[in-house]
């Protein structure tokens, strides 16, 4: 599957319960209409997933994915949920090692392998976050933080599957701070990582490359407008309907 790009993802993180997720999509619904150029994801809290798609069920063009899951397919793992639920549920991409899950719970890049793929060998789009603290761009370490957690996301997976994901760069100083990465610090880290996945697969530039960390509405036009960024990951201006419309009506051709 090529996915369109400009690619727009909204994480809620841990925000938005079914309640709340059927209040977002009322508003939401009315103020972003499909376009057929771009592709839009949603990644609710798993507990939200079914109320989104009920809620939203009228719109094929709004997909859905969850935040993590653990690498196995069932048992005594309390608290998870496994890749092959998340697709039962109806999820068609799944988020593995995003920075608050490697640096609030613990993930190592060897976890990240695993749970990638997991996702990948149950036929979800993963969706690989990478990204370097901010200690570590002062010391000059972003290519080796980022080509190190890019190499491990990859580690056990087929070119194929390499070429049916999706890979997000969110500089962890930039997640939830309002401070953004200028586009032309983005598009560099964005170029490197599209010179390490050519190197890895044929088609690396049908791979959707995109951004996140404090992306709103007075800044994705200048982010979609650099040549390696192809869409964006949300955070907190996802929450609001208004905001994410805004957002995933830019950019496109
Ligand atoms: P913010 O947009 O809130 O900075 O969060 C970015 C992010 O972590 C998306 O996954």
């Amino acid at each position: 599957m090529t996915l369109k790009k400009p690619f727009f993802g909204g994480n809620w993180k841990m925000n938005h319960g079914p309640s709340a997720t059927r209040g977002f999509l009322t508003e939401f619904l009315g103020q972003y209409q499909p376009h057929d150029d771009r592709t839009v994801v949603f990644f609710p809290p798993a507990i939200s997933l079914a109320a989104f798609k009920v809620a939203s069920a009228e719109r094929s063009d709004l997909l859905t994915g969850v935040q993590d899951v653990y690498w196995e397919s069932s048992g005594a793992f309390t608290g998870s949920i496994s890749a092959g639920m998340a697709k039962d549920a109806g999820a068609g991409f799944a988020l593995a090692g995003h920075s608050e899950r490697r640096h609030v719970f613990g993930d190592a890049d060897e976890d990240v392998s695993r749970k990638v793929a997991a996702i990948a060998g149950e036929g979800l789009v993963p969706v690989l976050c990478v990204g370097e603290l901010l200690e570590e761009r002062d010391r000059g370490e972003v290519e080796a933080v980022v080509t190190r957690q890019l190499a491990a996301g990859l580690s056990r997976l087929s070119s194929d599957q390499v070429e049916g994901m999706v890979i997000a760069y969110e500089p962890v100083w930039a997640i939830g701070t309002g401070r953004t990465a200028s586009p032309e610090d983005a598009n560099q880290a964005h170029e490197l990582i599209r010179g390490l996945l050519t190197e890895s697969v044929a088609s690396a530039r049908a791979i959707p490359i995109i951004y996140g960390g404090s992306v709103k509405p007075s800044n994705i036009e200048e982010l979609l407008a650099a040549p390696e960024i192809d869409g964006v990951l949300v955070g907190g201006a996802s929450l609001e309907a208004s905001d994410f419309a805004e957002i995933c009506s830019a950019g496109g051709v």
